[in-house]
């Protein structure tokens, strides 16, 4: 009898599924819709990875559009490349170059879940993760390029912090401090380069508080809060102990409204990260300001499972005739490489 409840229930609760799974509606990969979504996801991981450098759309990898009775749930992924503007450059993502993979490239993949409704759309997942391309695949295009150093390296730690010296000893008049450091290459020979990229923010001390001492600075947040991106190289020549210094930074504007994270270090020198123990080398994508969103479970299940029962059907939800495979057009193309 319970066996007979249980059964009868079942088949009610797959009736009822079966009379709300809506037609998919295909959207392929390369449709302008698709990047319209894409690029509203960008936007959200953007603007929640607020370490290391803007991500920019390298390819939609798949989508998947599920009408239901209140609108519409779209299932992304989202392959996505490593730009030069840091996290915190107000510099629009338009105006962000890629970082070649001379540079040892960064890629990020992200899963997202959308939900549109009456236009608007609000995400409601979003798992991302990202990793550095191989050290090898550097080697075969520039066999002398060097690959990433960990950005605790001591030789990196050590370049950005005369580079910033020499930076706040030049006629500046407000005193910077390290917010973060970005990337680091060694490059070793005959002398030895360290080039690093580090971003800065100002503080509350003048040049001159901050050489009398004992003044206490800490990260500007007022009105006259702002950051800036630097680059700096130190070569030193085998056997001298000279060391050649070279920083070049890009102030922006002033940018009130990003305040320091609450709690955080004065001088993070390495981002936080989920796997301890690990060096790091870039700034990952899965960062726990990815807020509650990223611990839920992969879309890419849902995909699947979406795809396992996918009809074959028209635009208009006319079945379309058998033997005429009607799937999305994806992955979409590479938009860099
Ligand atoms: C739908 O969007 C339009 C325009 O954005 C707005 O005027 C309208 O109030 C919205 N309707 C609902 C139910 O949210
Ligand atoms: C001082 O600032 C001026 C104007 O911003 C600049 O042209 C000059 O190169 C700076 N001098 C040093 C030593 O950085
Ligand atoms: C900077 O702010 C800190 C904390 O508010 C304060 O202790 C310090 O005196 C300030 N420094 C200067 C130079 O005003
Ligand atoms: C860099 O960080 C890793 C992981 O936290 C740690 O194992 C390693 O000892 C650190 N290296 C230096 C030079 O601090």
């Amino acid at each position: 009898m319970k066996l007979l409840i249980a059964l009868a229930s079942l088949f009610l609760c797959w009736a009822v599924v079966l009379s709300l799974s809506l037609p998919r509606r295909i959207v392929n990969c390369d449709d302008q819709e698709a990047h319209e979504v894409a690029n509203i996801g960008l936007q959200h991981v953007n603007a929640i990875h607020k370490t290391g450098y803007k991500f920019a759309l390298n390819a939609v990898d798949n989508i998947i559009v599920q009408p239901v009775p209140t609108g519409e749930i779209i299932y992304l992924e989202l392959d996505l490349l490593e730009t030069k503007c840091p996290s915190l450059s107000p510099t629009p993502l338009e105006n962000c170059h890629v970082r070649p993979v001379i540079d040892q490239a960064v890629e990020g993949d992200c899963d997202m879940k959308l939900f549109k409704h009456n236009g608007t759309y609000t995400i409601t997942k979003a798992n991302c993760k990202s990793g550095l391309d191989s050290a090898e695949n550097i080697r075969r295009i520039c066999p002398d390029c060097p690959p990433l150093a960990p950005l605790n390296n001591t030789q990196v730690v050590h370049a950005v912090d005369v580079a910033l010296h020499k930076f706040n000893g030049g006629n500046n008049t407000a005193f910077y401090l390290l917010r973060e450091i970005g990337r680091g290459k060694i490059q070793s020979g005959i002398s030895n380069s360290v080039h690093v990229e580090f971003v800065i923010a100002a503080s509350n001390c003048s040049i001159d508080d901050a050489s009398s001492g004992d003044a206490t600075c800490v990260e500007e947040t007022g009105p006259d809060a702002h950051f800036g991106a630097c680059s700096g190289s130190v070569v030193k020549i085998q056997g001298t102990v000279d060391e050649d210094v070279s920083v070049q930074c890009t102030i922006y504007e002033n940018q009130p409204g990003i305040v320091s994270q609450a709690g955080a270090p004065q001088v993070p020198l390495a981002p936080s990260q989920t796997n301890v123990g690990q060096p790091h080398f870039h700034h990952n994508l899965h960062h726990p300001s990815m807020g509650p969103h990223s611990s839920e479970s992969n879309s890419a299940e849902h995909l699947s499972a979406h795809a396992g029962h996918a009809v074959k059907r028209s635009l208009t939800g006319e079945p379309v005739p058998p033997n005429v495979p009607l799937r999305p057009v994806c992955p979409g193309r590479k938009i860099h490489f």
